[in-house]
Formats: structure tokens, sequence, C-alpha cells
């Protein structure tokens, strides 16, 4: 296989809180390979994430394979549940942490991108919420479905549609999304199976899109389970890790980094061809149609 390497490129990945999730994993992916790194953290987390990092807690995951250490350009405020400033409510405004910030809806930072380094390369969506999560579907109220949908799957449309016309000709997008979209996986509730399902259309859509307009490719990351901070929210994640290891055809633990590699991989000039596409990077387990660990299997 050739190597690649990013070097000049611009990456923004939206929805990097701390060093334990799939933004992070990915952001250290395109580092090592040489890219420039901007940062949306949630508003409400931007002076934690800022705080633990100059503090060095962010450190030992920082290091990169070539001794160097993980830097980025700029975090900006972000909350990619609203797009332009007359759509946050009062309330939020209000709120304490967000009073500490400003500029932090989707066409703001967009606009202070442009202001501050032009144009990009690569846009990452890696953010996802559903307030109603622990709820079964049928339990869910329309207000936590249309939040789950609004932050988790329009958000990439807006993202993609604001950065679209200040992304270079060939440039990449990526989001992250999970098997709940096509099969029931009970406990992942609150509308956000069906904010997957909308993700994963709309990577279709926007491909075809993105593509014709602006040249731009579009392609959502199918990933196994990892302990972040959203998937501890959700409750059950170590019981999800302890099944896809007894269930997947690849026998190991699945490492935030595997999924970081693929996702580079996508946004790199290897893959100018691949748009459009859902890439399961899971150790196989979307391929197997039986848990074949069920006590249904065991002789009596
Ligand atoms: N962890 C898993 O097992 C798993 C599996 C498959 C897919 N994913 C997906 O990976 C992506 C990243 O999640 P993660 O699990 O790495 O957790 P994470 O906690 O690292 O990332 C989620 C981020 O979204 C941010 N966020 C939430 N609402 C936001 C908003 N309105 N505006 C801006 N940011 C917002 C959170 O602050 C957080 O930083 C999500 O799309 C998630 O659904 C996760």
């Amino acid at each position: 296989m050739s190597s690649f390497n990013l070097k000049g490129k611009k990456a923004f990945i939206a929805g990097i809180g701390d060093d334990q999730g799939y933004g992070w994993a990915i952001a250290k992916a395109l580092a090592q390979q040489g890219a420039e790194i901007l940062i949306g953290t949630w508003t409400p987390l931007l002076k934690i994430f800022t705080t633990s990092w100059s503090m060095g807690k962010f450190d030992e995951s920082r290091k990169l394979s070539n001794g160097k250490m993980m830097e980025y350009l700029k975090v900006y405020a972000l909350d990619a549940a609203f797009d332009k400033p007359e759509d946050v409510p009062q309330e939020i405004k209000e709120n304490k942490r967000y009073q500490e910030a400003s500029g932090y809806t989707i066409s703001e930072v967009v606009a202070a991108v442009e202001k501050d380094y032009g144009q990009i390369d690569i846009l990452v969506h890696a953010l996802a919420n559903g307030p109603e999560v622990k709820k079964p579907l049928l339990e869910t109220s329309r207000a936590g479905y249309l939040a789950a949908v609004s932050s988790s799957s329009y958000s990439f449309v807006s993202l993609l549609a604001h950065f679209g016309p200040i992304m270079k000709q060939g440039g990449s997008a990526l989001s992250l999304t999970y098997i709940a979209s096509e099969k029931a996986i009970p406990g992942y509730g609150g509308g956000m199976s069906s904010a997957k399902a909308a993700l994963e259309s709309d990577t279709r859509t926007l491909a075809w899109e993105a593509g014709r307009k602006w040249g731009t490719r579009v392609n959502t990351v199918s990933a196994g389970p990892l302990r972040s901070r959203a998937a501890r929210a959700i409750g059950f994640i170590d019981n999800m890790i302890e099944y896809s290891k007894a269930n997947a055809p690849l026998l190991k633990d699945l490492e935030a980094e595997e999924i970081g590699n693929s996702a580079a991989f996508l946004l790199s000039p290897l893959a100018t061809a691949i748009t459009g596409v859902t890439l399961y990077v899971d150790n196989g387990l979307h391929a197997m149609g039986m848990g074949v660990d069920s006590p249904a299997l065991k002789p009596i």
C-alpha cells in the first residue's frame, strides 16, 4: 500500500471533549500523518477541555508514534444543535457555561474558521446527543426524538452545508455511526437509532450533492463499541464491549486507534474514489447473524 501524508491539510474535528472518544482518536491519526488540527468542543465543555489540556492531563494520550505531541491550531466553542445566533433559546444563552463563550453556533464557527485560516480540507463529525437515550423508542417523547436527530444527524448536514463552500476541491467529510441504525440494539433508545439511520442515509445523499457541488467526499464509519464519555452515559457500554468480544469474528479488543486509522484512510488521498460509503470498523461484528455465546446454543 502506498503511504500517504496529510502535510499542509487542515482538519476540523467537531466533538472532542476529552481524550477518550473517537473524535480524539481520529484527530490523533490525522495529526500522525501531518494534518493541522482545529477542534470544535461542545460549549459547556470548552473550559474544562482547554484547562485539562494546558494542565497536561492529556499529555500521555497526545504522544504520537514519531515521538512528537499532538498539537492543535485552535479550539472553537461549538453547539451543533444551533445554526445561527437567533436559534439559541434564552435559557441556554443565560446558562453560565454558555455566557463565558461566544460565537458557538455552526454559522459563526465556520465564519471564524474562514477568518482564521481561509479554507479547510477535512471535516469530521464525531458528536451525538440523545437526551432520552435511556428510554425505549416506544417511551420516547417527540421532543426527545427530535433533539436526538437535531444534535446527532442534522448537525452533520448543517456543518457540511456551512463548511462546504470553504472546503478545498477534493476535500473530505466523515461522520461516525452505529449498527443500531439497521439492526435493533435494545437499550440504544431515545430516537438515537433513528438518528443514526438518518445519518447513514444522509451520507449517500450528501455524497451526491457535495460531490457535484464542491468535489467533496462524504463517508461514515460504523464503529464498534468504545468506552467513551458519551457511551458511558448510555449505561450498558461494558456489556456491549463484552458482547462484541464474545461474538465478533476477530477475537481481540477494539481499539479507538483502529477507528482513527480507518477514518484517516477515508479522509486521505488513498481514498479519492470512495464516497457515500458506510464502512464498518467493528472487528467484523456487523457480519454476524447469530450471538454465538447465546445460552440457547448450549446443550442442556
Ligand atoms: N462509543 C461508542 O461505542 C460508539 C460506537 C459507534 C459510534 N459512536 C459515535 O462516535 C461519535 C463520537 O462519540 P464517542 O462515543 O466517541 O463519545 P464522546 O463523548 O467522545 O463524543 C461525543 C461528543 O459530542 C459532543 N456533543 C454532544 N452534543 C453536542 C452538540 N450539540 N454540539 C457539539 N458537540 C456536542 C460531546 O460533548 C462529546 O464531546 C458519536 O457520533 C457516537 O455516536 C460511538
